[in-house]
């Protein structure tokens, strides 16, 4: 999966970007096709920070160990640059740890990529438990989810967040950790000039308004976007720039946790992909970076500053569709009206699994190794 991500990227051609990259939340998702685009695209020098766990006697590794080995074998491969660091990134010891890596290998950084999705974080200076919950606020929620393994459409009830719940989830998917690593960054004096700093968002249509954009997660995106102008104003001494890029609903292990989205990204799924639209995180951060980033061009972005590569998710007629079909789904008409079958795919492939020429049966040694982790 990985070296699909870096052939698809050498298909687009190089571009002129970034040089000195840190990725936090490097191993998956979104972060992960961040990081490969800078190297394979930009050839830039990246330092990745995640939170896996490695292989031990019982258990293989996380999806995200072996994500990073590969992208380090490939990119060792070609004489990239790239080192890891495993750990708690809203930890002061991971920050520092980061901070010392970046003076000795890449002097300063001229982006930091902010892709963190987790379910809880504990404050580094009062090292209370924050944990995030994916509810609605203000009232009860009922409408259709799907449990995409069992293909079955279900109605669900969420009961609104409590002030505690909204806060947690802000204190763990805002952007105040965001600023702390910009902070630390700045201290250690490690931000080169022209530094760019950037974060995820996600917006999506109104029937997903009240568990995500007008939920807990919302609340918290909110604050990741006041975050950012918070940042811009303080990255104007090098000529920076922090910017929060809206990105197309996608299957990754964070979304896949969110009610009602996996119902609504098999829809989105079938459309796009008959419209031949359709596009993975790879095909998205090809496109913010050559043609939003590091465009010859002002970064376009929205009335409200942020960059909008949700764009083709977004169209008049997708979404109509989508509204239309909504209604009428079924378990029965589920294979019909959504690309279930999509979905389970890409979440298998998460994993490693479902993956053309694969030979599932034969014998692996789990125990892999990251080369900068040793
Ligand atoms: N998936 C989508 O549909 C979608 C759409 C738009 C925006 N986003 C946003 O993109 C960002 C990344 O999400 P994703 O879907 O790629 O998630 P993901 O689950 O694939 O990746 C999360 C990353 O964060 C790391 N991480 C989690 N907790 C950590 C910790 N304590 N310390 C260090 N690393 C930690 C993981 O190791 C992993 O690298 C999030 O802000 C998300 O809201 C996602």
């Amino acid at each position: 999966m990985v070296e699909a991500q870096i052939n698809y990227v050498k298909t687009q051609g190089s571009f002129k970007g970034p040089k000195h990259v840190l990725v936090i939340g490097a191993s998956t998702g979104y972060g992960l096709a961040s990081r490969i685009v800078a190297t394979f695209g930009a050839g830039a020098k990246t330092i990745g920070v995640f939170f896996e766990k490695a292989a031990d006697e019982k258990r293989t590794a996380s999806a995200g160990w072996y994500n990073t080995a590969a992208f380090e074998y490939y990119s060792r491969k070609e004489n990239y640059f790239a080192k890891s660091i495993n750990g708690d990134a809203f930890s002061d010891a991971i920050k520092q740890q980061t901070a010392d890596l970046i003076r000795k290998e890449l002097g300063k950084v001229d982006l930091i990529v902010y892709s963190l999705a987790s379910p809880r974080r504990v404050h580094p200076e009062t090292e209370q438990i924050f944990s995030s919950t994916l509810k609605p606020i203000g009232r009860t929620f009922v409408g259709k989810t799907v449990d995409p393994m069992r293909g079955e459409v279900k109605e669900i009830t969420l009961e609104p967040a409590t002030p505690d719940e909204i806060a947690h989830t802000v204190a763990v998917m805002g952007g105040e950790d965001w600023e702390r690593w910009l902070d630390f960054l700045a201290q250690e004096e490690l931000l080169a000039d022209g530094v760019v700093t950037l974060a995820y968002d996600y917006v999506g249509p109104t029937l997903t308004y009240p568990i995500y954009k007008e939920g807990t997660i919302g609340k918290a995106k909110e604050h990741l976007l006041q975050t950012a102008h918070v940042l811009q104003t303080k990255l104007k001494k090098y000529h920076g720039r922090a910017l929060v890029s809206v990105n197309k609903a996608l299957v990754t292990q964070a979304s896949s946790a969110i009610p009602v989205v996996p119902l609504y990204i098999s829809l989105l799924y079938k459309i796009m992909k008959a419209k031949g639209t359709h596009e993975g995180c790879i095909e998205q951060m090809t496109r913010l970076f050559k043609e939003y980033l590091y465009a010859d061009r002002p970064t376009a972005c929205d009335e409200a500053g942020r960059i909008r590569i949700d764009d083709l998710e977004m169209q008049p007629e997708v979404q109509q569709q989508i509204a239309a079909w909504w209604s009428k789904v079924t378990t029965e008409n589920l294979n019909d009206l959504a690309d279930i079958e999509g979905y389970r795919d890409d979440f298998y492939r998460l994993f490693g699994f479902n993956v053309e020429g694969i030979d599932y049966a034969a014998e692996i040694n789990p125990q892999v190794m990251i080369e900068s982790i040793l």
